[in-house]
């Protein structure tokens, strides 16, 4: 048995999460075991993202700090895969000379090759290629990698919308769709491993299947649904140039369909949207949005927003405080622009300055803080279905002042806020309280990020789940 260790380290999206999955699956295969203690480590992997300048600095700056350890221990394998990897590759080895493999993003099924041919020869290997035709490997049956409830399952890879603003489409190829009956296999399995809930995962789900003719994203969600014991399905993420009816539908009929939805709005203004190559108007976006809330009342609604685009003016910028106003988002993700390699707005003139971008972050910020509060009080005193993720031990003092140890659970509603909680059997309940199980919650507190309840009862029916859209958000 080798007895090595390897140490994962996972920047940036849920795709990442994903594909560290993979990585993981595929090292414990080669007979490697995972180490949370960088020190004990014979392989190092970071997985990086290249979204956001912010998150290549991470990416470098990780990496930096193991020139020491491989000094110390000459034999260490430092791998870098992922969208820094792909965007950088053989420069990366003059960046970070103690760099032994940069593997892109269409690579990772070929990391074990990799690794064998560095403790054989001592070498160098970069792989950044990209094809038309992506690494679609998929999982390996069994045992998944993380024991959760709820997990990522990506059905579609790359992008073909091309934002101005961003490197998706440069590091991770062209759009293309695994095959639906792979994606329900591995469904299958995660749940019979215990998963409850997953999330398909691709930068637009809405044209998935679409170049290849397979399914509708609406049809695979109908497939999906038909999984036993899957209690939850979620996506992300959904481009509202081409949300429509037919998802708004499903969202609508498919019961196991969570009511929440991440449809990134990025701007309000309709010369900045044309700026980004978006695709969509104010008027449309708040058209689709009007058509979501009247056939799913109290869906639940989050964004991202990019503030300072090149040429952004302070007019521009208060009509996506107006949108803001108008949608009134559950949450909210904003960015300040950065210039991305090979993204066509890196040549836009009209840079806004350092300055000017945080400002405007704070201000949009302060604004979303209201809405979040007053989405999250709206629910105090109604019932929600929590899908439990997990627990844990908290030392709380009881009604006489003694300290004990008591268990706080932790899940989250359809609409995706986390709801906290504490259970010692008071009221009893006729099932116990474990992960994976749906708990009835009276909501008595909310948070800025997170809502308090009290458990009222446990249910572990599958399909329509009693008070599921109960209420109004
Ligand atoms: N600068 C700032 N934010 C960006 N995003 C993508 N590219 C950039 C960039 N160059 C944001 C968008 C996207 C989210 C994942 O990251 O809002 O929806
Ligand atoms: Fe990037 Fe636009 Fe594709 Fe999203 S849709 S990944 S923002 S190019």
């Amino acid at each position: 048995m080798l007895n090595k260790f390897f140490y994962l380290n996972t920047i940036g999206c849920q795709m990442n999460v994903y594909d560290s999955g993979q990585i993981a699956t595929l090292l414990t295969g080669m007979g490697y075991k995972q180490t949370g203690i960088l020190e004990t480590a014979d392989l190092i992997i970071v997985n990086t993202c290249t979204i956001r300048a912010k998150a290549e600095q991470k990416a470098f700056s990780f990496l930096g700090r193991l020139a020491s350890l491989k000094l110390k221990k000459p034999e260490l394998i430092i791998g870098v895969g992922g969208c820094v990897a792909q965007q950088e590759g053989d420069h990366i080895f003059k960046r970070v000379p103690h760099v032994d493999l940069v593997f892109g993003t269409q690579a990772i099924g070929r990391l074990p090759l990799f690794i064998h041919k560095i403790v054989e020869k001592r070498c160098r290997i970069v792989d950044v290629g990209l094809t038309e035709l992506p690494d679609l490997t998929d999982r390996q049956p069994g045992r998944p990698y993380s024991n959760s409830v709820s997990t990522f399952v990506t059905i579609m890879r790359g992008c073909d919308n091309f934002c101005t603003y961003c490197v998706v489409p440069h590091v991770r190829g062209r759009e293309v769709s695994r095959h639906p009956d792979r994606i329900i296999d591995e469904i299958r399995d995660l749940v019979r491993f215990g998963v409850k809930e997953v999330t398909l995962l691709g930068q637009n789900v809405n044209s998935y299947g679409k170049k290849e003719g397979l399914l509708s994203f609406p049809e695979l969600l109908q497939r999906v649904k038909t999984i036993e014991g899957l209690l939850r399905i979620r996506f992300t993420t959904s481009h509202p140039k081409d949300f429509d009816n037919s998802l708004i539908n499903a969202i609508k009929t498919n019961e196991k369909l969570c009511q929440h939805i991440h449809l990134p709005v990025q701007s309000g203004s309709d010369r900045i949207l044309k700026r980004m190559n978006r695709k969509y108007t104010k008027t449309l976006y708040l058209d689709k949005i009007a058509k979501l809330r009247d056939t799913c009342p109290g869906i639940a609604i989050t964004s991202d927003i990019i503030v300072g685009f090149p040429g952004e003016t302070d007019t521009d910028f208060n009509e996506t405080l107006e949108l803001m106003t108008m949608v009134q988002f559950d949450g909210l993700f904003a960015f300040v622009y950065s210039d991305r390699p090979n993204a066509p707005a890196v040549q836009f003139n009209d840079k806004i300055s350092e300055q000017e971008k945080r400002k405007r972050l704070q201000t949009l910020l302060e604004l979303q803080e209201n809405f979040t509060r007053e989405k999250n009080q709206a629910l105090v005193g109604s019932i929600q279905p929590i899908l439990v993720e997990g627990s844990s031990k908290k030392r709380s003092i009881d009604n006489i002042g003694r300290s004990r140890a008591t268990d706080q659970w932790t899940g989250r509603t359809t609409t995706n806020k986390i709801v906290n909680f504490n259970y010692s059997n008071d009221p009893p309940m006729d099932a116990k309280i474990l992960p994976g199980k749906i708990v009835q919650t009276k909501i008595e507190k909310a948070y800025a990020h997170s809502l308090w309840g009290k458990p009222i009862g446990v249910e572990s029916a599958t399909g329509r789940l009693k008070g599921e859209k109960s209420y109004a958000a």
